[in-house]
């Protein structure tokens, strides 16, 4: 029997305790070896659970016991998670989260300390939820040149649009649904403003390009701008929002690495990926595109992740996993003003629509206006062609002081 403990016992937690209870049988087969959970952490008491002689509030007593091989950390958060888990690494204990902030900010060290000591660090979790994407990456793409990787990361603010377009709920109702089915973040906010997805996209950069993508590089912002007007708009357009974390290698070797609501095609793959499902796009240079989908948060498919990289471990004792990479700084990412894409503009003013169009059409690239039955008097809404970010902003500025309220701009993804 190889023993486990599990760090934090909140939905995930609870999750992990459950499915390597439950599943123990077929677990001990495909490892060829019981698992048993010798302690769960957690500061809180849980008098009713049936585990009262696992719990311990006692980090400690996880790092001091030479018989826990593999402790899950699914706590949350970079402290105390950051130290907790670089000790369990540095005293020979393989370690497996569900983190993303904690791999999206230390990952490069703590996979640095894994190596020194000859265990593993896996997070298979820490990118949507249940979908296998981190082991996809690194063993059965690994032959490709991975030219861009675009994906509906995060299931709350999915959830979130999907029940706001479909069932007219309102932003709060619908966030407070996801909150009470464990989908969203401690604080809601890393959800709705766009970091749990820029952490996410930024593990898969540096897991696909090999040098830490820092989550402070990731143009990053949510989907508390986007109104019903402009979602009808791209429904008239042919096409969805969503909120997309997308990174692509530019022809200079840098990144292009972004998280924002998108307009996407209906008849691109991702555009049909709803409530808390995540949709993942891989693009090959040899393989062409692969889709991973899945739900993307909640207790049991996170658990299930969290638990085959314990599995994993446990196959892997005193072997290692090669999962790498380096440290990276901020010149592997282009500056947001410089790359390039088309947008949704919407735009009001007194000086009604016609006027509104000639002087887009003077100010921006290949304007195609967006027209829809309902619409308000005196509203323009638009594409443009491919433009700088830098000169769409100069655009707009300029657009502005011809009279135009600029209400809402969107890129336009290629996916
Ligand atoms: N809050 C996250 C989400 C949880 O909604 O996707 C899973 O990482």
């Amino acid at each position: 029997m190889v023993q486990a403990a599990v760090m934090g016992y909140g939905v995930v937690g609870s999750g992990v305790v459950e499915v390597l209870m439950e599943h123990k049988e077929s677990i001990a087969r495909r490892t060829k070896d019981e698992i048993g959970i010798k302690y769960i952490l957690d500061i809180r008491d849980f008098p009713d659970s049936p585990f009262q002689d696992k719990f311990t509030k006692s980090f400690e007593d996880i790092l001091n016991d030479d018989e826990v091989k593999v402790v899950a950390e699914v706590m949350g958060g970079v402290h105390p998670a950051y130290d907790f888990t670089r000790k369990l690494l540095e005293s020979g204990k393989s370690v497996v989260t569900s983190n993303k902030e904690l791999v999206a900010t230390k990952g490069a060290e703590l996979l640095k300390i894994a190596k020194e000591h000859n265990v593993n660090y896996l997070f298979e979790a820490s990118v949507g939820g249940g979908i296998p994407i981190i082991r996809p990456l690194s063993q059965c793409l690994a032959a490709n040149e991975v030219i861009e990787i675009a994906g509906i990361l995060n299931g709350t603010t999915n959830f979130i649009l999907t029940k706001m377009i479909r069932e007219s709920m309102s932003f709060e109702e619908a966030l407070a649904m996801a909150q009470r089915l464990g989908y969203a973040e401690r604080n809601p906010a890393a959800d709705i403003e766009g970091h749990d997805a820029g952490r996410k996209i930024s593990i898969l950069a540096s897991l696909v390009y090999g040098k830490h993508v820092y989550p402070q590089y990731v143009h990053t912002q949510g989907i508390t701008k986007i109104s019903l007007e402009d979602v009808n708009y791209a429904s008239a357009w042919g096409g969805v929002i969503k909120l997309i974390g997308q990174v692509k290698k530019l022809e200079d070797g840098t990144l292009d690495i972004t998280v924002e609501p998108m307009l996407i095609a209906k008849d691109s793959q991702l555009a049909n990926v709803d409530d808390v499902f995540n949709g993942i796009l891989v693009r090959g240079d040899s393989t062409g595109d692969v889709v991973f989908y899945g739900k993307g948060a909640g207790k049991l498919p996170t658990a299930s992740a969290v638990v085959a990289d314990i599995m994993d471990c446990v196959k892997h004792l005193g072997k290692r996993k090669y999962l790498d990479w380096a440290d990276g700084d901020e010149s592997i990412v282009k500056p947001y003003d410089e790359t390039v894409f088309p947008v949704y503009i919407r735009a009001a003013g007194k000086k009604g629509k016609k006027a509104l169009y000639e002087k887009a059409c003077e100010l921006f690239a290949d304007v195609k206006e967006i027209v829809r039955s309902g619409s308000a008097e005196n509203e323009l809404a638009f594409t443009t062609g491919d433009m700088k970010v830098a000169d769409t902003e100069k655009a707009v500025a300029a657009f502005e002081s011809f009279g135009a309220d600029v209400l809402s701009k969107i890129r336009i993804a290629d996916l």
